[in-house]
């Protein structure tokens, strides 16, 4: 539920408070339990005013997504709850909008989040600024500017491991739009003396050690470097790796950041060539060599790491080897040269290291700077992030340290002056009475150190310029004289000192009471690192090397440019770089980001209430909430008051049309809230204690909650109404659609109704009216049927004198003369052809003509048969007598008729005369043949057939041979009594032979023709014609036949088709012979 509801205030929903300002009671344990409260609840912001305070929650938290940065962008500063997006907007849209530069200062001590915090803001800022391919690439080299100045100025120390040890400030520009067009980072004081020695439990510079991780082995070859941290004595043995920390995946990040600032490849080359060849001087030793004159001089010990670092800056080895062992002083336009002894040798070593890196370090910011310039010269609208290192105290803090806290001194010093500035100036604007409030300023402890006559700085300057010895011990004595007095100096050497007797105070030692705390500083070194002296023998070697880019790190080194002048001192140039910076802050609407450390173990989820206390009190911050509550805790604009409270008043509610200012002053009168906790401001409303907002709030939720149920009820209440209206216009609908459909049914039914009854009404009128006329007409009928009997009586009997008695058999007899003439000249015409087969006849015109058209019709029929016949010739008359004999004989009796009718009668197939073979039975038939033809005799005794051939003359009837023409048996006609055959379309016969006659010895003869109807026809006819006898012919499918002695039974049965068409024959057994027809 709570995530669905929308923000529009930081009151909303609140953990503890989102604003200190609204704290009750102020004191400092209310102060730490919100802080508390709110970061265990994973609230690691809270404000006051608009000061972020940010504790660093020590574990990734998901409140910097795209979708927190949608949702921070465009909102009011107070409206969702404390962010650092929030101020980043704030400080954008002031920017862009009302063309204000702004500078976002980061505080804190070391571990607190400072870097984090600045990398934030410049992610939100460059995610809401405007895009485009040129703009995303300014973006995207200002963010990846980070990691390389990271690795090259950050590293472990037992606070933080990631420390930035320099200090950062960049200024990000913009054009009129607001979008980014380049950036300039200004560095101050690295961190120096890191390169060659590092506190215990703490690390040398990130980049070392990433070099030796995640360079390949052919870079490393290639840089005379080998992946061994032991193997070099500048890198700390006892905490190489850093839990959490991938050296070789962030060398990979940096290398990669390097190319998209701009890098060129020999660049990034040449300066990792330059941080090999410091690594490589720390495994530089020396041993001393006695001289002649009594005197020690350093040697170096093993030449190779030397000749290394030689081959890879290109320095000749003995220009280098020299700078080692001797030192030239120039004096009076004389050069003096003297041996270095071997801790002389050290420090020249330790502080070309250190030089070498530093000067590294300057130029890489140089070379980013010329990478990420802005390329226009249009005036810029400019947001500077200022991410300097935190306050520091250590177990042995030196110069350092010394310098590292006096920025942060001066940075809390601009925070006291900017922000009481506002709050006041705010008062001012809005016409308020201002009253004056006390807090801590630390100008003070700003003068003890900066001061130009009396200031540490000054006296450090001092001792480093003064001829005549000089030491840490001196520089001591002179504090001790000139700072005595001051409260925030202690030390015990100093004259009437209050801590002669502090043993927590060594001798050596002063101690400043910072703001943030009393820390003790260590003398020893100070001098030397005021001075930063490097040996001008060291620096000309360094101008002499042939590596371009360590020659351009030292150009006092050239000879042609020897400037006797003493360069300034570490403290006085920082000093001026730190007043250039609060100068350039003091033009700038400021922004704050307050750190806070929840706990010295870099743990999540553990809160140090002593720890924090600390912070909290040395940052100011419960002055800061009085300063911001100095006579009013909380203001607000006109019109988000008014659009906040205005439910509580019904002059307001809902809408107020007149100014805000004007609506509020209602709302404050109309809830009687006492006249001395508000004020009226210009453009803000200013409320005394934050009481009375609270009872504000509370009063507005509960009305809230009254508007809810309102809204609830009334939004009931519309929706049962709609409902029911909708309810009753559907009803009203359906009634309607459903009375018309009711309505419609009874139409029809009355009508069809109606139609019915109607339908019979006119039945029954139309039945009643045709009876009527039905009677009428037969009436008429009736009455003409009289009238013409009358009249035709009338008639006849008038008119029979005139008429003779036959006239009518007359007219008669003439009408039917003169029909039949009509009708005979008709069928004249009317005549069919002359064909016998044509049975086309004129139809018959009246029917008394019936008989006489059909005896007509016949006698026309015989006539033109008769004209038909008239034609034959002779010979054809006999042919068709023979097939008017055939039919008679065959036709219907015998199924191979009908194929016989087609075919001419021809007698003689075989012709005998013609083929000398048959001479002989030529010869030997002497009478006409009237068939010659060749059957098949069938073999009484196996049914099988032999050929041959058929005569039948006048008298006989021969079989002969067919080959050789004898003739086997001749019967005279008069002994043939029969001829039997089937009823079937076969073509056997079977001749039967009278018995006794000198013929039938043999029996009777059973043959097969092609040609059995007109062999029988003929055999027929013949014998008729001889015997004058008919000859019998049987048709049956099973008849006798007389072999020899024996009868057998010829049998006529369907077969099959085997051998197509051809019936077979087959004797079955001594009285049975089967002849199978397909
Ligand atoms: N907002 C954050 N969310 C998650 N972790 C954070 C956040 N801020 C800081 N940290 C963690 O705390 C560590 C220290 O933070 P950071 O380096 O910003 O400190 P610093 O204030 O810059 O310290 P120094 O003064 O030493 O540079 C980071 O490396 C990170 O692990
Ligand atoms: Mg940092």
């Amino acid at each position: 539920m709570a995530k669905m509801e929308v923000k529009t205030s930081l009151l909303d929903n609140m953990i503890g408070v989102g604003d200190m300002v609204l704290l009750e009671p102020l004191d400092e344990d209310s102060f730490i339990n919100n802080l508390k409260k709110r970061f265990d609840h994973s609230e690691v912001y809270t404000y006051i005013g608009s000061v972020v305070i940010s504790i660093n929650p020590y574990r990734s938290l998901p409140i910097y997504t795209p979708e927190k940065v949608e949702e921070y962008r465009n909102r009011n500063f107070y409206e969702l709850s404390p962010h650092i997006f929030a101020l980043s907007d704030e400080a954008y849209r002031s920017l862009r909008d009302q063309d204000k530069d702004q500078c976002i200062l980061i505080t804190g001590e070391s571990g607190a989040g400072k870097t984090e915090a600045s990398k934030l803001v410049m992610s939100y800022v460059a995610a809401v600024c405007g895009k485009g391919a040129e703009v995303n690439q300014v973006k995207e080299q200002l963010l990846q500017s980070n990691p390389v100045l990271e690795a090259f100025g950050n590293a472990k120390t037992v606070r933080n491991d990631n420390s930035s040890r320099f200090g950062k400030y960049m200024d990000i520009e913009f054009d009129f739009k607001g979008d980014p067009l380049g950036g300039v980072i200004s560095n101050y004081l690295l961190e120096k003396s890191r390169v060659v020695k590092q506190p215990r439990g703490e690390r040398n510079f990130h980049i070392f050690y990433q070099i030796l991780s995640g360079a390949s082995e052919d870079f490393l070859c290639k840089l005379k470097l080998e992946r061994d941290f032991s193997r070099y004595n500048y890198l700390g043995l006892d905490s190489a790796k850093v839990n959490g920390v991938d050296d070789a995946a962030n060398f990979r990040t940096v290398r990669n950041a390097m190319q998209i600032v701009g890098f060129m490849d020999h660049e990034t080359q040449s300066v990792f060539e330059v941080v090999a060849a410091v690594l490589k001087l720390g495994n530089i030793e020396f041993k001393p060599e006695s001289r002649v004159n009594g005197l020690d001089e350093s040697k170096i010990k093993d030449k190779n790491e030397l000749k290394e670092i030689c081959e890879l800056t290109g320095i000749d080895q003995s220009v280098l080897e020299r700078a080692f062992s001797f030192r030239t002083v120039e004096a009076k336009q004389e050069k003096v040269s003297t041996t270095l002894n071997v801790a002389q040798a050290y420090y020249a070593r330790d502080a070309l290291a250190k030089n070498l890196y530093s000067r590294l370090f300057s130029w890489l910011v140089t070379r980013i700077n010329e990478s990420i310039k802005a390329q226009t010269k249009v005036r810029k609208k400019v947001m500077g992030v200022l991410d300097i290192y935190g306050f520091e105290i250590f177990e042995d803090n030196s110069f350092e340290q010394f310098i590292i806290n006096y920025c942060n001194e001066k940075l809390q010093q601009i925070f006291i002056e900017l922000t009481l500035k506002e709050e006041q100036e705010e008062y001012i604007r809005e016409g308020i009475e201002w009253t004056h409030i006390e807090y801590f300023n630390n100008a003070i402890i700003c003068d003890l150190i900066e001061n130009n006559q009396t200031g540490i700085l000054a006296m450090l300057d001092e001792e480093c310029l003064r001829p005549g010895t000089v030491t840490d011990d001196t520089f001591l004595e002179k504090l001790n004289q000139v700072c005595a007095t001051h409260q925030h100096f202690e030390s015990r050497m100093s004259k009437c000192s209050r801590f002669l007797n502090d043993t927590s105070l060594p001798h050596s030692c002063f101690r400043i009471q910072h703001y943030a705390g009393k820390v003790m500083y260590q003398v020893e070194g100070f001098v030397d690192k005021n001075n930063d002296l490097l040996y001008r023998d060291l620096s000309q070697a360094m101008w002499k090397a042939s590596h371009s880019l360590i020659k351009a790190l030292f150009p006092e080194g050239n000879p042609a440019k020897i400037n006797l002048k003493r360069p300034p001192t570490a403290g006085s140039q920082f000093k001026a770089s730190v007043a250039t910076l609060m100068k350039n802050l003091q033009t700038k609407n400021p922004n704050y980001i307050r750190c806070i450390k929840p706990n010295d173990k870099k743990a999540a989820h553990i809160f140090n209430d002593a720890l924090v206390c600390h912070q909290v009190r040395y940052l100011g911050l419960l002055e800061n909430v009085r300063v911001r509550r100095a006579g009013y805790a909380f203001r607000q604009a006109y019109e988000p008051c008014l659009e906040r409270y205005k439910m509580l008043c019904k002059q307001t509610w809902p809408h107020w049309r007149g100014p805000a200012r004007a609506g509020v002053e209602v709302l404050f009168n109309e809830l009687e809230i006492p006249e001395e906790e508000f004020s009226f401001g210009r453009s803000k409303i200013f409320i005394r204690n934050p009481r009375t907002l609270f009872k504000l709030e509370d009063l507005r939720k509960q009305r809230l909650e009254d508007l809810a149920t309102l809204i609830e009820k009334i939004y009931r209440g519309w929706k049962c109404r709609t409902r029911f209206l909708l309810m009753k216009k559907s009803q009203i609908v359906i009634a309607s659609w459903y009375r018309r459909y009711a309505q419609q049914k009874k139409y029809q039914k009355i009508k069809s109704s109606a139609i019915i009854v109607q339908s019979y009404i006119r039945g029954w009128k139309a039945r009643k009216l045709l009876r009527e006329l039905k009677h009428q007409k037969r009436c008429n009928e009736a009455a003409t049927i009289i009238a013409a009997y009358w009249h035709g009586t009338q008639v006849r009997r008038e008119y029979r004198k005139f008429f003779r008695a036959n006239a009518g058999r007359k007219i008669y007899e003439f009408t039917l003369q003169r029909l039949m003439q009509k009708y005979f000249l008709e069928m004249k015409n009317k005549m069919p052809s002359l064909s016998p087969i044509d049975k086309n006849w004129p139809a018959r015109p009246y029917l008394f003509l019936d008989s006489t058209h059909k005896e007509l019709k016949r006698i026309f029929h015989l006539w033109r048969c008769k004209k038909y016949r008239d034609q034959f010739t002779d010979q054809q008359k006999l042919i068709y007598e023979e097939k008017l004999e055939a039919s008679e004989l065959f036709k219907d009796k015998k199924a191979l008729y009908p194929a016989s009718v087609g075919q001419p009668f021809q007698g003689a197939y075989l012709e005998i005369s013609k083929n000398p073979k048959y001479k002989k039975l030529k010869d030997a038939v002497d009478e006409k043949i009237i068939i010659a033809e060749v059957v098949n005799k069938i073999n009484r005794a196996n049914g099988k057939a032999t050929s041959r051939i058929f005569l039948l003359t006048k008298n006989n009837v021969l079989l002969a041979d067919q080959k050789s023409g004898n003739i086997k048996s001749e019967v005279p006609l008069g002994d043939v009594t029969k001829v039997s055959m089937s009823s079937q379309n076969d073509g056997f016969f079977a001749v039967h032979l009278k018995e006794g006659s000198g013929a039938a010895g043999k029996g009777d003869f059973l043959l097969s023709s092609d040609h059995l109807i007109e062999m029988a026809t003929k055999l027929y006819r013949t014998t008729l014609s001889q015997t004058k006898q008919k000859l019998n012919i049987e048709i049956s499918d099973e008849f006798l036949v007389q072999f020899r002695q024996d009868k057998v039974c010829v049998k006529f049965i369907q077969g099959s088709q085997k051998n197509g068409n051809i019936p077979t024959c087959k004797r079955k057994n001594n009285r049975l012979l089967e002849v199978a027809v397909p």
